[in-house]
C-alpha cells in the first residue's frame, strides 16, 4: 500500500430505488494532492462524496482516514474528521444573511448560550475584508447571484481548516478570474498538506490542477492514474466508453428573415440601449463576464423582469411581453441558468417537471390524461437520452445533467420558435453537452432561432453564427463568425463604451 494515503474508501456500495449508484468502489486520495474525479452525469461522483461527507450512509463498504476505519454519521461529524465539502447543488436559504450562512452550524454563542450577534458581525466583517469581498454581513443570500454564492461557499470551505476538501463542480458558476483565485488557493492548501477531491466536467481545469485522476462510469471506477499518464482524449474515451468525433455539431444554415429584434431596450440601473437581432436559422451567443447583464436582458425579454423603455419585435411585428405567459404565447422559451432556484420543482416527478409546460394538452374535460402524458414525455426523454429510473422519480434525485435535459425537454415540448439558453451546459458532461448542441443545431435547421448566453468561450465560438459581447449592462461588441477569437471577445467584455 502506498504511504501518505489521507482518505481511502473500500468496496463502497450504494443503491437508490431503481439504481445502483455505486458498485464496489475502491478509491484513495494522497495527502497534499488534488485528486480529480471525472465521469458522465449520473456516474456516481457526487454520491460517493456525499457518503464521505456523511450525507448518505453506504449500503456496504468502509471509509478510512489516515488508514483508520471511521463511520461518518453526518456532515458535522465529517467536519470533526477534517472533511469539508463544497456541494454541487448550492444549498442555501435565500432568506438567510451572509453572516448566518458563513457560520452556519458554528454560530458563536455568548456565555448565556444565545447567539453572539456582535461577535458574529465582527468575525464576518474580518472574513469578508480578508477575502476582499464587497458584501454586507446582513445582506440576504437571495440578493446575490449564483456566482457570488458559489464563491462564498468556496471560501467558507477553504477557511474551515479542513484536511480533506471535496469540491464538487466548484467552478460551474464563476468566471475565469475567480477560477484563478481558487486555483491559487488550492496550491496554497496543497502545500499545507491538505488533500482535495476535485470534481469537474471541465477537463482543461482538471489537467491544470490534478495530480491524480479517477474515472467513473455507471457507478464503478474505470481507471485511476497519475494525471501525467493521461490526456484529455483518453479521459473522455474512458468516461463515455466511446469516441466523440466532432464536439460542436454546428451546421451551415442559410439564414432567413429576422425572427426577433430587440430595439433600445432599457431597464434603469440594470441595462441600457440593448439592440440586437436573431434571424431564422441562426444561433447567436452572448459573451461577457459574470454581472455584465446578460441574464438580466434575457429575463426581461422573457417577461420575467420589467423594462423601462424599448421594444421587442417578432417576425417584424411589435409584440407586448409583460409576463412569461406572453412570451410562451409568442413561442419563445428560456432555460434558466439557476436550475435549482428557478428551474426544477424538486420533489415532483421528472414527468411532471416536463409536462408542466403542456398542461392544456394533458388536462382536458376535467381530467388529467396520464397515459398521454407518459407517452408524450416518455418519447421526448428517450429522444434526449434522459437517464432516469422511472418517470415517477423526483427530479431532485437525478444527476445535474439529467435534470437539465428534463428542463430542456419541458420547453421543447412547446415547440418554440425562439429558444433562449442561459448557461445551458453548466455542470454537464461531454455526452450531454453534445446532445444539447445537437438540439440547438436541429432548431436552426428547422428555421428557428437560438440565443445562448455562456461563459464558456469555446462553446460560443464552436456553436454560434454571431456573438454579442456585453459589459456593465451594455452591448460592447458584435463579432461575425470570421472574427471569432477568445482574445477579441475578452477585449470587448472588459471595454467600456
Ligand atoms: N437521493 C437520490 N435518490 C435517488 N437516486 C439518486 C439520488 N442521488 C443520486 N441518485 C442517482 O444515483 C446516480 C448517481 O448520481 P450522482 O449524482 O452521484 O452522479 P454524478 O456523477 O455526480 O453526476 P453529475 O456529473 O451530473 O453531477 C444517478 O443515477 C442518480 O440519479
Ligand atoms: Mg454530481
Amino acid at each position: 500500500m502506498e504511504p501518505n494515503i489521507k482518505l481511502r474508501v473500500s468496496q463502497i456500495e450504494k443503491s437508490f430505488p431503481g439504481v445502483k449508484a455505486l458498485n464496489k468502489i475502491d478509491f484513495s486520495v494522497r495527502k497534499g494532492t488534488v485528486h480529480a474525479l471525472c465521469g458522465e452525469n449520473g456516474a456516481g461522483k457526487s454520491t460517493l462524496m456525499k457518503i464521505i461527507n456523511g450525507i448518505y450512509k453506504p449500503d456496504t463498504g468502509q471509509i478510512f482516514i489516515d488508514e483508520k476505519p471511521v463511520k461518518i454519521l453526518n456532515p458535522i461529524h465529517a467536519r470533526s474528521y477534517g472533511i469539508a465539502m463544497i456541494a454541487q447543488e448550492l444549498n442555501y436559504v435565500p432568506e438567510m444573511s451572509i453572516e448566518e450562512n458563513l457560520f452556519l452550524g458554528r454560530l458563536p454563542v455568548t456565555k448565556y448560550g444565545k447567539v453572539d450577534w456582535k461577535l458574529l458581525r465582527k468575525k464576518t466583517i474580518e472574513f469578508l475584508s480578508a477575502e476582499g469581498l464587497p458584501y454586507k454581513p446582513d445582506q440576504k443570500l437571495k440578493t446575490l447571484t449564483v456566482s457570488d454564492i458559489q464563491m462564498l461557499e468556496i471560501i467558507k470551505a477553504i477557511n474551515n481548516k479542513a484536511e480533506i476538501i471535496v469540491m464538487d463542480e466548484p467552478t460551474s458558476a464563476i468566471t475565469q478570474r475567480e477560477v484563478d483565485i481558487l486555483f491559487k488557493k488550492i496550491e496554497v492548501l496543497k502545500s499545507q498538506g491538505v488533500s482535495i477531491v476535485y470534481i469537474s466536467h471541465k477537463l482543461d481545469e482538471v489537467f491544470q490542477i490534478a495530480d491524480d485522476i479517477t474515472i467513473f462510469r455507471d457507478g464503478t471506477v474505470v481507471e485511476s492514474h497519475r494525471a501525467s499518464d493521461l490526456d484529455m482524449d483518453k479521459v473522455i474515451a474512458l468516461m463515455v466508453g466511446r469516441k466523440i468525433e466532432n464536439v460542436y455539431p454546428k451546421e451551415e444554415i442559410k439564414l432567413g428573415d429576422k425572427l426577433l429584434e430587440i430595439k433600445d431596450l432599457c431597464s434603469t440601473g440594470v441595462f441600457k440601449n440593448i439592440n440586437f437581432h436573431v434571424s431564422k436559422g441562426e444561433i447567436i451567443g452572448f459573451a461577457g463576464l459574470v454581472g455584465a447583464g446578460r441574464t438580466e436582458v434575457m429575463r426581461a425579454i422573457f417577461g420575467l423582469d420589467p423594462i423601462t423603455s424599448g421594444h421587442i419585435m417578432k417576425d417584424g411585428q411589435k409584440v407586448e411581453i409583460k409576463s412569461v405567459k406572453d412570451s410562451i404565447k409568442n413561442k419563445m422559451v428560456m432555460l434558466t441558468e439557476d436550475r435549482r432556484r428557478y428551474g426544477i420543482i424538486p420533489i415532483r416527478s421528472v414527468m411532471e417537471n416536463a409536462s408542466i409546460s403542456i398542461l392544456e394538452k394533458i388536462i382536458y374535460g376535467g381530467y388529467a390524461h396520464e397515459r398521454e402524458e407518459r407517452k408524450i414525455v416518455g418519447e421526448y426523454f428517450s429522444k434526449m437520452n434522459v437517464k432516469t429510473p422511472s418517470l415517477e422519480t423526483p427530479i431532485q434525485s437525478l444527476s445535474g445533467g439529467n435534470q437539465q435535459k428534463v428542463l430542456l425537454a419541458k420547453w421543447m415540448l412547446r415547440n418554440p420558435d425562439i429558444l433562449i439558453l442561459d448557461e445551458p451546459t453548466r455542470g454537464i458532461d461531454v455526452g450531454a453537452k453534445f446532445e444539447i448542441y445537437k438540439l440547438m443545431s436541429e432548431m436552426a435547421k428547422q428555421n428557428r432561432a437560438v440565443i445562448m448566453v455562456s461563459s464558456e468561450l469555446p462553446e460560443l465560438i464552436g456553436m454560434c453564427d454571431r456573438i454579442y459581447v456585453m459589459n456593465q449592462g451594455k452591448i460592447t461588441g458584435e463579432l461575425q463568425k470570421s472574427e471569432f477569437c477568445q482574445e477579441s471577445i475578452m477585449k470587448y467584455a472588459t471595454s467600456t463604451i
